[in-house]
Parts: structure tokens; sequence; C-alpha cells
């Protein structure tokens, strides 16, 4: 039988140290930092688009309870009422500016006005969006090009003005795009090639912006969720028949709920994953492999 002491003096004696290193002991080089100190988001400030209710403010939520200041900037008048108890819950700032992020005026707007209240940021998440289920031939011009003014062209005009910012900073930081997991999947039976498109565009801008602001320390990552229970999924939600298949699709037999996504935006956002950019963390209970 072969006995430690007979592998010990078999290894190397650095892949020895190597293995039987406990993983809280810093290596020999000084490489391993430890992780907590890397999870908050303390002293830092993000731009949530989207934000004033559903999948959004879950991420301008969880943003908060980690320690960073937040900055919504949606269409709605007014956010969930719980967004206005944030800061005091989290001892945070908080902000609300109602901004179309189709428009460039109203977007540079929200952006001077979180800059006079926090004077820098470190990056955003673009989560404003809209949906339309209808079969294709049903679609009219103005139906897509509502998606794309939306979803792509709104998500590209944010992320504009937030690395415009961070490059007058000269400050590195980390933009998070919610795309779709309906960017690479069709599930059969249902129809939103209009939403399609316009998520395939973010998925790929989230690619191209990843190689074009490394070098400037700007990391951009998109985040795909599947289906999550928010007021979009109202329309799938009224024919039983169709939730039954939504819910039983995925490999974990379940719809997402917001807080499944939240921790993945706030991982991409956070120091810990300062060597990630380019990538497309899916978040679907495995549908998209079903
Ligand atoms: N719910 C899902 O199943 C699901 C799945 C994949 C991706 N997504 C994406 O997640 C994001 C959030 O979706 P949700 O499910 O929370 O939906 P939601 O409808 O609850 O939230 C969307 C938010 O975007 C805002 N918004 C819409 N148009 C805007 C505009 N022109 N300017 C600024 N804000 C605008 C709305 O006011 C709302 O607060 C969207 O980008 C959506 O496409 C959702």
């Amino acid at each position: 039988m072969l006995r430690r002491s007979h592998i010990r003096l078999r290894l190397p004696l650095f892949l020895h140290r190597t293995l039987t290193s406990t993983p809280t002991q810093p290596l020999p080089d000084g490489d391993l930092h430890p992780l907590k100190p890397r999870i908050p988001l303390t002293n830092k400030t993000f731009v949530v688009t989207g934000g004033a209710r559903g999948i959004g403010y879950s991420i301008a939520r969880a943003i908060s309870e980690l320690g960073g200041n937040v900055s919504v900037w949606d269409i709605a008048p007014s956010p969930v009422e719980d967004y206005h108890t944030l800061a005091d819950e989290f001892g945070v700032k908080t902000m609300y500016i109602p901004t179309d992020v189709s428009d460039e005026g109203s977007l540079r707007n929200a952006l001077d006005q979180t800059m006079g209240t926090f004077g820098k940021l470190d990056g955003c998440v673009t989560a404003a969006g809209t949906y339309l289920v209808q079969p294709f031939l049903e679609h009219t011009g103005e139906d897509l090009s509502r998606m794309l003014k939306v979803n792509t062209l709104g998500t590209f005009l944010t992320t504009q003005l937030v690395v415009s910012q961070l490059r007058a900073q000269n400050t590195p930081g980390s933009i998070v795009m919610i795309a779709s997991i309906a960017a690479q999947t069709i599930i059969p039976g249902m129809y939103f090639s209009a939403y399609n498109a316009s998520k395939a565009g973010v998925w790929m801008l989230g690619r191209a912006l990843a190689y074009e602001l490394g070098p400037h320390g700007i990391r951009v990552n998109t985040v795909s969720p599947g289906f999550t229970d928010t007021v979009m999924m109202a329309p799938l939600k009224q024919d039983p028949e169709t939730l039954k298949k939504v819910e039983s699709i995925p490999p974990l037999k379940r719809i997402g709920k917001r807080s499944d996504v939240a921790p993945a935006v706030t991982y991409l956002l956070g120091d810990g994953a300062s060597y990630v950019t380019g990538v497309d963390l899916v978040v679907d209970g495995g549908l998209q492999h079903a």
C-alpha cells in the first residue's frame, strides 16, 4: 500500500508545497490575495438603468447592500417605494433620475446630475429594456424600431456616456449589460424575433467593447437571464400552457427569480472579477442546454 510519506518523497519540493499548503496561506510569491475584501462595492458608484423595478431594481438593491452608491436612470417617473429605503438601510447614497435611455439629451442630463452628486463613477449596469411576444409576420417596422431603440441603442448610448466619464477620470471601471438568453437561444413555439435581434446586438456589443476598452482597464461583460419572474413575464404567464412549458424546460425546473440574477452582476462589478472581461454569464437554470 502507498503511504503518504511515500508520495511526499516522490513529489518535487515546489509541487509538494503547493499541494499541502492550506488555501488561506499566501503562496510563497505573495500572489494569493484574500477574497473577502474584494467582494464589497464600498466607495464605488454605479449607474443602473431600468432600476425602477424588476431585475434592475434587484441589482440596485444588491449594489447598495454591498456598500456601493447607486444612481438609477429609468423612464418611470418614480421607482418602487423600497428604493428610497436603501440609503438608510445600507449607509450608502442613492439617486433617482427619470431618464429615457433612447434619448441622448436625457442621458446627458442624467450623467450631469449624477456627477454633480457623486463626483466620480465606477461603471454601470444597463438593465433598461422592453419586450414583445408575437409572430414575425405580425411585427411592424415600428415594433422593431422600439426594441432596437430601447434595448440596443439605449445600452450603446448609456455605455458610451459612462465610458467617456471613466476615460475623463482616467480610472478603470466595470460595465455589465443585461442581455438575455434570447440573444443566443430559440425556444420552440415562442416568438419574439425583434427582441431576439435587439438582445443579440447587446450580446455582441459586450464582446466588442471588452476588446476595445480592455487596454484602459475598463471591463465589459454581459449577463443573460433566462425566464425571470418580473412584469416582463406577465404576457407569458397569462397562458397556463405557456407557463407550464417555461417552468418545465430548464433542467432546474423553475422560473428564475430576480435574486438569482443580481449576484452574477455584483460579482462582475467587483474587484473579485478583475481579470474577467468579454464573458457572458448565463443565469437561466440550464435552459440554454435543455
Ligand atoms: N424578465 C425576464 O424574463 C428577462 C429575461 C432576460 C432578460 N431580461 C432583461 O432584463 C432587463 C430587465 O427586465 P425586467 O424583467 O426587470 O423587466 P421590467 O419591465 O420589470 O423592467 C424594465 C425596466 O426598464 C425601464 N425602461 C423601459 N424603457 C425604458 C427607457 N426607454 N428608458 C429607461 N428605462 C426604461 C422600465 O421602466 C422598467 O423599470 C431587460 O433588459 C430585459 O430585457 C429579462
